[in-house]
């Protein structure tokens, strides 16, 4: 039997999350950030990817998500979308773009909508956030939540580090997430959150929770591409799983093009273009002829 209710051929139908955690079948997302991890994204099977403001410091190596900006994420998400085609895929709102107004927030996320193809948007945080869930849901964009650790304000949360460890922050991360599923969001993603709370807030939830750092009972996990590819030097957090060390591989395979070149081993006959013989003599005729002429004129 199939994993999924309703879903055969291209885009994963929304309400089909729902469905999934009523099953109890889990979901995978990923982060991407181009054509074609947005691709290998589908090729794998995820269910949903993030291109996600963390583009700021794993692409753009600026070391924060807060100067990430529209244009930048416009850019990013229309390129994943040309490669995702049978995932949803979210595109993050950068800080700045839903904080002033909910008129803003309709209008910029209207335009991952149009511009750029997303299925939907995340905006990070709850309180003042809610009323620009309302009105982006209200526009006809759907919209994730994201509560625990919110990279964009991990200034106010006094840096990048677990949320919701003291009873009082954990019930207050409760009301979040389900003040979150009522202003309309379809799934909440928690991040850097003590697994038990996580557990909990997932059961009271009728919509999924995607975890990073939130322990096995959410109904689904997230990673960041370079973080589970090995393709970020920074010091993961300790939630990262890495499944490959693609960094390595890639410094590896450049050391040996830099070796080949360098002792004349590449380019070989079979990267290169032939011309047929008569074709070459004329062109070595007139060549010749050339050199002809100059010397004539010396
Ligand atoms: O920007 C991002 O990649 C994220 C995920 C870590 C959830 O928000």
């Amino acid at each position: 039997m199939s994993k999924y209710a309703s879903w055969t051929h291209g885009k994963l139908p929304l309400p089909e999350l729902l469905e999934l955690k009523r099953r109890g079948q889990k979901l995978a997302m990923v982060t991407a950030y181009d054509f074609p991890s947005g691709r290998i994204a589908d090729e794998a099977g995820v269910e949903l990817v993030l291109v996600g403001d963390s583009a700021a410091m794993v692409v753009l190596g600026h070391d924060s998500t807060v100067p990430a900006t529209m244009d930048e994420l416009l850019m990013l998400t229309a390129a994943v979308t040309r490669g995702a085609k049978r995932p949803l895929v979210i595109a993050d709102m950068p800080f700045g773009s839903f904080q002033v107004s909910d008129d803003e927030a309709v209008v910029n996320a209207v335009r991952f909508v149009k511009e750029a193809g997303a299925d939907a948007v995340k905006l990070e945080g709850a309180g003042p956030t809610l009323s620009r869930v309302q009105a982006i849901v209200g526009a006809g964009v759907p919209v994730m939540g994201h509560v625990g650790l919110t990279p964009q304000s991990a200034t106010m949360l006094g840096g990048f580090k677990a949320q919701g460890r003291t009873a009082a922050k954990a019930e207050r991360l409760y009301a979040d997430a389900l003040a979150l599923e009522a202003a309309g969001c379809f799934a909440i993603v928690l991040e850097a959150v003590p697994a038990a709370i996580a557990a909990r807030v997932t059961e009271a939830l009728q919509v999924p929770t995607i975890g990073i750092g939130a322990g096995a009972g959410c109904d689904g996990q997230v990673l960041v591409w370079h973080d589970l590819l090995g393709l970020y030097e920074g010091k993961a957090p300790r939630f990262v799983k890495r499944y490959a060390d693609l960094a390595d591989q890639a410094k590896r395979a450049l050391e040996d093009y830099v070796a080949d070149v360098r002792q004349g081993r590449f380019p070989e006959e079979q990267h290169t273009y032939a011309i047929p013989d008569e074709e070459l003599e004329a062109f070595e005729g007139w060549l010749a002829a050339q050199h002809g002429v100059q010397a004539d004129h010396q």
